[in-house]
């Protein structure tokens, strides 16, 4: 299993990307003042971050020794950009401020967990859930009750303590779980919904075939499971 990270922050990066992204926007340079503890911020969310990664990877490689088995196939970690980030909060209609990213910004950190099966879903939730520094904030399961466009994963949003010189703050991390059908699946859909330039009748052609494979998919990754099961518990 690898856990790649992808556009790590570069910390001195984010006040110059900050003020580029506010030079063009109408709120003027009283914004910057209030958003000056964003390098701070960031560094503090990137170490969250490093903590979940840490875990998930303890977690696989137990399992590896213990039971011969590895949940995870691959994690992807990622730092939302400045740019997202204050459109996001714009869009939500909070002032450009730390304490609201803070508040109201679930997915500062993100780290998408890909498993080989659907049953390793729910067991890495739990076993995260079951540590007594993580707190589970929000829950949003997509494989229970799918979205309308077939769109399958779990999304938990979980805080774990943060040690820094000056004490410890909790961080909330955005953690997508989901199984390799599951994650090619959204890449696919991902591109129909963003490529702007394709004709609309057929991105509505496409999205309904797209739903239809991912029940089918649904499908084939419960029958996979279960043959993994059985030669699991085979005994001769
Ligand atoms: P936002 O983060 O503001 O989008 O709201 P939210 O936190 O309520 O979003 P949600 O939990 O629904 O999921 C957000 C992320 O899930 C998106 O950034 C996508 O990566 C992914 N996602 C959600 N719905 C879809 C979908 O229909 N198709 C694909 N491909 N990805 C989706
Ligand atoms: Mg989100």
């Amino acid at each position: 299993m690898i856990l790649e990270r992808q556009n790590l922050m570069n910390i001195k990066q984010i006040s110059s990307d900050l003020e580029r992204e506010l030079a063009g926007k109408p709120f003027g340079s009283a914004n910057i003042k209030k958003l000056q503890n964003l390098s701070q911020l960031y560094q503090l969310y990137q170490a969250g971050a490093n903590e979940f990664g840490t875990k998930l990877e303890n977690l696989d490689s137990e399992f590896q020794v213990n039971y011969d088995h590895n949940p995870i196939h691959h994690m992807e970690e990622r730092m939302k950009d400045v740019q997202s980030l204050l459109n996001k909060l714009i869009k939500k209609g909070y002032d450009l401020s730390v304490e609201n990213i803070q508040k109201h910004i679930f997915d500062v950190a993100g780290i998408r967990v890909v498993t080989n099966y659907i049953d390793d879903v729910y067991l890495i939730e739990k076993i995260l859930l079951s540590q007594s520094d993580v707190t589970l904030v929000r829950c949003k399961d997509y494989i229970k009750n799918p979205k309308p466009s077939g769109y399958r994963s779990l999304h938990i949003i979980v805080s774990v303590p943060v040690f820094q010189s000056t004490g410890s703050k909790s961080v909330n991390v955005e953690i997508q779980i989901r199984t390799v059908g599951m994650d090619m699946w959204a890449s696919l859909e991902h591109k129909l919904r963003y490529k702007t330039d394709i004709d609309s009748a057929l991105v509505e052609k496409y999205g309904a075939k797209l739903h239809s494979y991912a029940d089918e998919l649904a499908g084939i990754e419960g029958k996979m499971q279960h043959i993994y099961q059985q030669l699991s518990d085979y005994k001769n």
